[in-house]
């Protein structure tokens, strides 16, 4: 799917319909004007809404996920938005050495967090997928990595 000159893939085409209303708005300053917003989860779904909302609201972005084509296009989506070039982070959450990547990336590109979305996350349905794993893997992603990246960003602010 094309979106003006962003090509979107088909998972991000709900995605469309935002950019369409906004692509032609002139960039406000607003209370995140010169904030820094660093999202996890930003490849996607709801960390990928936020990203567009924080774009169209002129938030400087640092944007987290593991995919960098879904990462890159909504990029290139917010850059539109706001004309702020946003800092990609490939990395995964689960990973002590990538949650100190998140941070030290941000600081030495920003100097600062203003906002922390802990977005990412996933989902599993306890009937289909019970396992210890499972349990370990929700729970290093959701809860883990939510709890050190935001103690390693106050103890870096
Ligand atoms: N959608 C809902 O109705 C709903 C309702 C309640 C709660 N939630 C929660 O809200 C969060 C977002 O939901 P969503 O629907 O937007 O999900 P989604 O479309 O599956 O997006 C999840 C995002 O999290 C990222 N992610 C997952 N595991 C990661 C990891 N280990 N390291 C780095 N990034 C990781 C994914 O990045 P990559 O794809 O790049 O790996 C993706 O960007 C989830 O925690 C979900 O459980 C959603």
């Amino acid at each position: 799917m094309t979106c003006g000159s962003v090509s979107l893939p088909a998972p991000l085409c709900i995605l469309q319909l935002s950019y369409n209303i906004t692509q032609y708005s002139p960039t406000p300053r607003t209370m995140f004007t010169d904030k820094v917003v660093l999202i996890t989860g930003a490849s996607s779904g709801i960390g990928a809404a936020c990203a567009l909302a924080f774009a169209k609201s002129s938030a400087t972005l640092s944007l987290v996920g593991r995919n960098l084509d879904n990462l890159s296009t909504i990029g290139k989506v917010c850059e539109k938005l706001n004309h702020i070039k946003p800092l990609l982070i490939v990395a995964d959450v689960t990973s002590d050495t990538d949650l100190d990547k998140i941070v030290e990336d941000t600081a030495n590109k920003y100097g600062k967090i203003d906002v922390l979305i802990n977005n990412a996350g996933i989902n599993s349905v306890p009937e289909t997928h019970s396992s210890a794993e499972t349990y370990d893997r929700v729970m290093a992603t959701n809860v883990r990595a939510t709890y050190l990246l935001t103690t390693k960003r106050h103890r870096t602010y």
